[in-house]
């Protein structure tokens, strides 16, 4: 039985202030949440206040990128070991939008990946097809390679323990969520190519999260997949109280 995860993406939105008073509020309304991983991802300036807000709750907090080296000449970046130090547990890798916009590579992402695990951050994996690819039905092999180069020379322990995040490029950020059918798909074959790569056993465990234009109303009926468990979730979450209420949709007992 998997845990529910549900993954909060604020993106480059929330000042500080706004972090902490949002958390503030989110505590207090998930505060009886006991069967969901809770996870906050604030822009890195917010992650040691974020930290700090949600010491004693339930909730963690990701950053939303890193460097995969420990330290050096790279201006403007954030490397594992600083997230961990600030209060991350988790971090989102591999987002579109830094595929898209800042050039990233699968190659990026194994790095990074790797240098997550090294400082015993959890990461939250994105994988995704643009709509050229899914009409042109490249869905699933865009998906396997991003998968097999992404997740590339990790261990079935580790792959056992972080989050996939499908979010069909198409889907995020334009109100046009996947149906359930269609996350179904895309979330069965992740979960069979992870067993088949890392064993049974991890693609078992290996949380699948779903994203793109995720909100209250369309939570309960794509987390009621059988592979899908959980939400990476952008705009939607930036409202605590639309967002508790995605947390509220994705309880075991609910669906
Ligand atoms: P939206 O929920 O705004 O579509 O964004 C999804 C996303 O990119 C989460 O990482």
């Amino acid at each position: 039985m998997r845990t529910p995860f549900v993954a909060a993406n604020w993106k480059m939105y929330k000042t500080v202030a706004e972090t902490v008073a949002y958390l503030r509020d989110f505590g207090t309304l998930v505060s009886a949440v006991d069967d969901v991983e809770i996870v906050v991802a604030p822009p890195f300036v917010g992650v040691h206040a974020a930290a700090e807000a949600v010491r004693d709750t339930r909730v963690g907090i990701a950053g939303q990128d890193l460097h995969w080296e420990r330290e050096g000449a790279f201006t403007g970046e954030i490397s594992a070991g600083m997230l961990k130090e600030a209060g991350a547990r988790y971090v989102i890798i591999g987002h579109s939008e830094r595929r898209t916009k800042f050039g990233e590579t699968d190659e990026h992402v194994n790095r990074k990946v790797k240098a997550a695990v090294g400082a015993g951050l959890t990461p939250i994996v994105c994988v995704g097809e643009t709509l050229e690819e899914r009409e042109r039905e490249q869905t699933l092999s865009v998906l396997d390679r991003q998968l097999r180069l992404g997740l590339d020379g990790l261990s079935a322990d580790t792959v056992a323990a972080l989050a996939v995040a499908y979010e069909p490029v198409w889907a995020i950020g334009t109100g046009r969520n996947a149906t359930s059918a269609q996350a179904q798909e895309a979330h069965a074959h992740i979960r069979d190519r992870l067993r088949e790569w890392f064993g049974a056993e991890a693609g078992d465990s290996c949380r699948v999260l779903y994203g793109g234009s995720v909100k209250p109303a369309n939570t309960r009926e794509l987390v009621s997949q059988a592979d899908v468990d959980g939400a990476l979730v952008g705009g939607a979450s930036l409202d605590a109280k639309a967002f508790a209420e995605i947390v509220a949709a994705s309880r075991p007992g609910r669906i």
